[in-house]
């Protein structure tokens, strides 16, 4: 038996000053999604924007459905919307953000599994990290450099490469 470690780098910010413009900009960008948020069930609002390579920002937030599985992330929203408007353009950057009148949300809100397995496909597409930052309404903001570091053993498009 052969015992590894998997460790990963991530950054932890006090403010969003910390943050270069353009990152604190796409933090704004994020909770003006989370303000359209459809989410009448959770009151969980979360935002996502997705700065592509070329500069341009898409919005998504969390849609729910009284079916409760046929709703979907805000992360989702996000990354289905680019690669089916703008399929050829890499993602640069998610920034995610929530708030709610019935939960405190002092933490960073981290993407979910489903989310992480999304996002990791479009890396392996372009073979470009995803940078990810995660806030929540106050609290400390973290970033990652790669959506890789947050899954590791991801399932990729080398599993199902033809003989
Ligand atoms: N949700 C997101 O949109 N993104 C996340 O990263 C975590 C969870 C949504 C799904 C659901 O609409 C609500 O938050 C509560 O789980």
């Amino acid at each position: 038996m052969t015992d590894k470690t998997f460790t990963f780098q991530y950054h932890v910010l006090d403010t969003i000053d910390e943050l270069p413009e353009e990152d604190r900009l796409l933090l704004d960008e994020a909770y003006l999604s989370a303000e359209q948020s459809y989410s009448p069930y959770s009151g969980y609002h979360v935002g996502a924007a997705l700065r592509l390579k070329d500069g341009k920002v898409i919005h998504g937030s969390n849609q729910e459905n009284v079916a409760y599985p046929d709703g979907l992330c805000a992360e989702r929203v996000a990354a289905f919307y680019a690669s089916a408007n703008f399929p050829d353009t890499s993602f640069d950057t998610i920034a995610i953000i929530a708030f709610s009148d019935d939960f405190e949300v002092d933490t960073p809100v981290a993407p979910c599994g489903s989310c992480r397995q999304a996002l990791s496909e479009y890396e392996y597409k372009f073979d470009e990290p995803i940078r990810v930052i995660m806030k929540g309404k106050s609290g400390n903001i973290i970033v990652v450099d790669s959506v890789r570091s947050l899954l590791p053993f991801t399932f990729n498009e080398s599993k199902l490469k033809k003989k």
